[in-house]
This record gives structure tokens, C-alpha cells and sequence, in this order.
């Protein structure tokens, strides 16, 4: 929980745990540059000398390093004090600051007040990775209920407080879907989490299943391999009264609730076990159409998951197949592990011939080539529109979702021609080397004349250590992004 507080000595010391954030000057002086004046009347009211407390833990400065000082003053309610290092003030240092404090509150019930980020931008980013450092998801059983700290920030800019927390709201339930292991969340669980946060947020939800799927072909395709309960399509839409004028963003996910590959199975088998998270992109998509009921955009909004299991077994595609995509374009399907783009595909072509979208934006971890290329830190993201693609660099930054301008290459021309369909969905030749951009040019043919972008997410939709923001797994990567980029449209 994240809450607004008045910057007074009376709520700073009704908190369990107050974290002072600090400096240190390449000459080695210690700062406390942001609330110096409340820093000192917490310093004289528990009669410590907080430059002495430093000097004698050798405190380096660096961002997120923490040390923790127990105080007690007769009557009061604070019990320790944390300091935390703000390197060089940066927006990505008082996120690693923020995320440094919500792991020492983690699995606690206690209250930390934070007198760390004191302007609008370093407020929100440092308040919501508070929140996610606490993260925590898993299945033991026996476990009570997770205990959730409660965390005060100043109430200087109370509406970016309110962002921050919808924000980490918003991350934690992405968050949660990706963890949920694939026994449990099929494509029809995922059409059910959908209806009811649908419901919840009074937004308009359709979703499609057998028959009436028909036309879908890559989703059927793909999604028959598991025939039971077999894919599913989901639109929700946030489209309140007297919004037919709006601009309108499509957004669609890549929801394959466990890759195993298919007939061309993954190998090492090694390679298999984060599987479960190749549905981020749905999963991202929905929390995002979720959170515009609060945020109140002039933008209409509508996220399509694409949601199919990628299995092994009788009813399974097999390479060489050549299936119909969603308004008819055939393709040869060469490796059936490259079954992201073809559930894509279907959505991509639906918002183009249904939708009528300004922007059509798509999100899904598509190819382990992006993460080669760009490591787990950014997404690939591949548009023609290089003002947009700008933005969205900057918004990256900022939000701490980063991606980086790929390219569409032309030169890869021919690259996905088939002599049997109209497309090869994977690249026929080995110098054909770039994997997530053939992947993105397949996807293009799709997107027909939209203002597209494609995100990549392989890499960064999932941590492989628990460490700073993010948990082991699913990280919730894209939806701050999306949120932060629609919110300014
Ligand atoms: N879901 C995978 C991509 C992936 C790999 C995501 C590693 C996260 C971590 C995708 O469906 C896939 O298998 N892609 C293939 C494409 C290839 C067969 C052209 C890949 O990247 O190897
Ligand atoms: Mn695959
Ligand atoms: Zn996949």
C-alpha cells in the first residue's frame, strides 16, 4: 500500500521504519539533499548524529546501498531508521533506492515513511518501485497471507502519489498472472481473470472460442494443440460515452500460456522452463486497457490476447503445414516453434480490418534473438514511425520499461517467401540472420498501413534473479510504458 502523508515530524515518526536518503561528494562529504530541514528534526528528536552514523558504516553512496539504525525515543512509534545511497540522483537511482527499501519491508506488516524523492518524476518512480520490491508470489502451502508493508511518501504532489500506486497495482497483477504456472492458467482461466477485471473496471469484454473462432487460423493452429480448452480470442475495450471521436489505440499480446515448441520442440529441454511466461504480452495488455478507467484518457482503447497453448501432441501443427491467417493470407509454417507470430498475426489483421486503429501497437516475447541482441535490460521495438518510436525511447527511460529502435531491415526482402503460400513464416536462409527482425518484418505484412509498433519482450519480460525491481519471473515489463505513452496522447 502507498499512501500520500504530510511532511510533518508527527506522521514521519507514526511510521515503523523512516529511510533518509543520502549523498555522498566525490570529496567524500555526506548529504542529505532532499528534506534536509525534517531530516535534522528526526535527527534531534532521537539525539543521534546521522553524518557520524554514516562516516561509521564507510557508506559508499551508491544507489540502493542501505544501512539501518535502530532508535527508540520514549512514547514513539519509529523503531529504526534506514539510510538509503541515492548515487547520482538520477531517475533510474531513486527507482533502485525505492526498490532497495521495499526489499527490507518485504514479507512485513510494517510502515516506512520515505523522505527520499522530493520532485514530481522522481517521486512516482521511486514510489512505485517501493511497492515492487515487496513482490512476492508463490504456492507453498501452509503459508498465512502475504503480508504487505504500508508505505508514506509527502504529499507534495498527492495526484503523482495516486499514479504511482495504480501503476504498481497495475504491475503486481501482471505480475501475478505470469507466475500463475501453466497447469492452472490455460486460455480459458485467462479469458476468466479477463472477464472479471472487465467487470470490475466496467469494461466491455468479447471473447471468442470454437466455432466461433473460425477465420482465426493461426490461433487455431496453434491453440488445437491443446484442444481442450482450446485458444482463446479476448477483446476488452475502454470506450466510455462520447468517445467515438477519440483516437483509438489497439493493443495486442502475445498470450501462449506455455510454449513447449510443438512438434518442433524446444531443446535443450532446459529451455522450456520459462515457458510459462510467453503469455507477458497479454497479460501486459490487459492490465494496461485496466487502468484507463482511472486514468481517464481521451483515447479509446482496445487490448487484444491472443491466448493459445503451444503443445505437443496429435492435433498439433506440424512443419510444412500451410494454414490461413485471420483475412486470408496463407503462410507455410516452417518451425512450429515460432508460433507467436502467427497468434499475432490474427490480431494484427483483426485491428486493421475491424478496428479502425491510430496506433496499433503490439507486445510479445517473440524471439530469444532480441534478447542476444539487446540483453534482458531492453525491449526490441520495430516501427517505421521514427517521432513515435522516439517517444517511446524517452517514455522508456523514464519508466524504467527501456527499449531500443531496431530495424526493418529492407534488405531482408525475401527473406519469408514461400513458393507454396504467401508467405514463409521464418526466414529461408542463413544469412538471414537477424531472428527478432524477421520476426518483425512478418508481423508488418499484418499491420497493413497502421502506425505500427512491435515490442519484443523476450528479454526483459523476465528476470532470471530477484533482485533490485524484480522478482525471479514474470516482471510486469511494458505496461508502466504503455500506461505513461497513452496517459500522454
Ligand atoms: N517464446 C519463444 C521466444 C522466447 C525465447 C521467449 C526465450 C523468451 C525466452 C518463441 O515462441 C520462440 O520459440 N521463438 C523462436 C523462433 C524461431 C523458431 C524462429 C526462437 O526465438 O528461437
Ligand atoms: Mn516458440
Ligand atoms: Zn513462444
Amino acid at each position: 500500500m502507498l499512501l500520500a502523508r504530510p511532511l510533518e515530524l508527527e506522521s514521519v515518526i507514526d511510521s515503523d521504519v523512516v529511510a533518509i536518503g543520502f549523498t555522498k561528494s566525490e570529496s567524500g562529504e555526506f548529504a542529505f539533499p532532499n528534506f534536509s530541514a525534517m531530516v535534522s528534526r528526526v535527527e534531534a528528536k532521537f539525539e543521534i548524529n546521522l553524518m557520524d552514523e554514516l562516516a561509521f558504516f564507510s557508506a559508499t553512496g551508491k544507489a540502493g546501498e542501505v544501512f539501518e539504525i535502530p532508535v527508540s525515543a520514549a512514547d514513539l512509534k519509529t523503531e529504526r531508521l534506514i539510510f538509503v545511497g541515492l548515487g547520482k540522483q538520477s531517475i533510474t537511482d531513486f527507482r533502485n533506492a525505492g526498490a532497495a527499501l521495499g526489499r527490507k519491508m518485504k514479507g512485513t506488516s510494517k510502515s516506512l515513511y520515505s523522505l527520499v524523492a522530493s520532485s514530481r518524476t522522481d517521486i512516482r518512480a521511486h514510489a512505485i518501485a517501493l511497492v515492487l520490491g515487496t513482490y512476492q508470489w508463490n504456492q507453498k502451502s501452509g503459508t498465512k497471507q502475504v503480508e504487505v508493508p504500508t508505505f508514506f511518501v509527502a504529499d507534495t504532489y498527492p495526484q503523482e502519489v495516486q499514479r504511482a500506486a495504480l501503476m504498481a497495482k497495475q504491475v503486481w497483477f501482471t505480475r501475478d498472472l505470469i507466475h500463475t504456472p501453466s497447469n492452472i492458467k490455460n486460455p480459458a482461466w485467462i479469458a476468466e481473470q479477463s472477464k472479471s477485471m472487465a467487470k470490475k473496471n466496467d469494461l466491455a469484454i468479447k471473447i471468442l472460442a470454437g466455432k466461433e473462432l473460425d477465420g482465426f487460423g493461426g490461433l487455431l493452429a496453434v491453440g488445437n494443440s491443446s484442444p481442450i480448452p482450446g485458444p482463446r480470442f479476448i477483446e476488452v475495450t475502454y470506450a466510455p460515452k462520447g468517445s467515438k471521436a477519440w483516437p483509438h489505440v489497439v493493443l495486442v499480446g502475445k498470450g501462449i500460456t506455455f510454449d513447449t515448441g510443438g512438434v518442433s520442440l524446444k531443446r535443450p529441454y532446459d529451455n522450456m522452463i520459462g515457458m510459462k511466461s510467453d503469455m507477458a504480452g497479454a497479460a501486459a495488455v490487459l492490465s494496461v486497457v485496466s487502468a484507463m478507467p482511472e486514468i481517464k484518457p481521451r483515447v479509446r482503447v482496445t487490448a487484444l490476447l491472443m491466448c493459445a497453448e503451444n503443445s505437443l501432441s496429435s492435433t498439433a501443427q506440424r512443419p510444412s503445414d500451410v494454414i490461413k491467417q485471420y483475412g486470408g493470407t496463407t503462410v507455410e509454417v516452417i518451425n512450429t516453434d515460432a508460433e507467436g507470430r502467427l497468434v499475432l498475426a490474427d490480431g494484427l489483421a483483426y485491428a486493421d480490418r475491424r478496428l479502425n486503429p491510430d496506433y496499433l501497437v503490439d507486445i510479445a516475447t517473440l524471439t530469444g534473438a532480441a534478447t542476444t541482441s539487446l540483453s534482458r535490460n531492453y525491449a526490441a521495438m520495430f516501427t517505421r514511425d521514427v517521432a513515435l518510436a522516439k517517444t517511446l525511447s524517452l517514455l522508456g527511460e523514464k519508466s524504467g520499461d527501456r527499449v531500443w529502435h531496431m530495424p526493418l531491415l529492407d534488405d531482408y526482402k525475401g527473406a519469408l517467401t514461400s513458393e507454396i503460400a504467401d508467405f514463409n513464416h521464418t526466414a529461408n536462409g542463413a544469412h538471414f540472420s537477424a531472428g527478432s527482425v524477421t520476426a518483425a518484418l512478418f508481423l508488418e505484412h499484418f499491420a497493413g498501413e497502421r502506425k505500427w509498433v512491435h515490442l519484443d519482450i523476450a528479454g526483459p519480460a523476465r528476470s532470471e534473479s530477484d533482485a533490485g525491481e524484480n522478482p525471479k519471473g514474470g516482471t510486469g515489463f511494458g505496461v508502466r510504458l504503455l500506461i505513461d505513452w497513452i496517459a500522454g496522447l
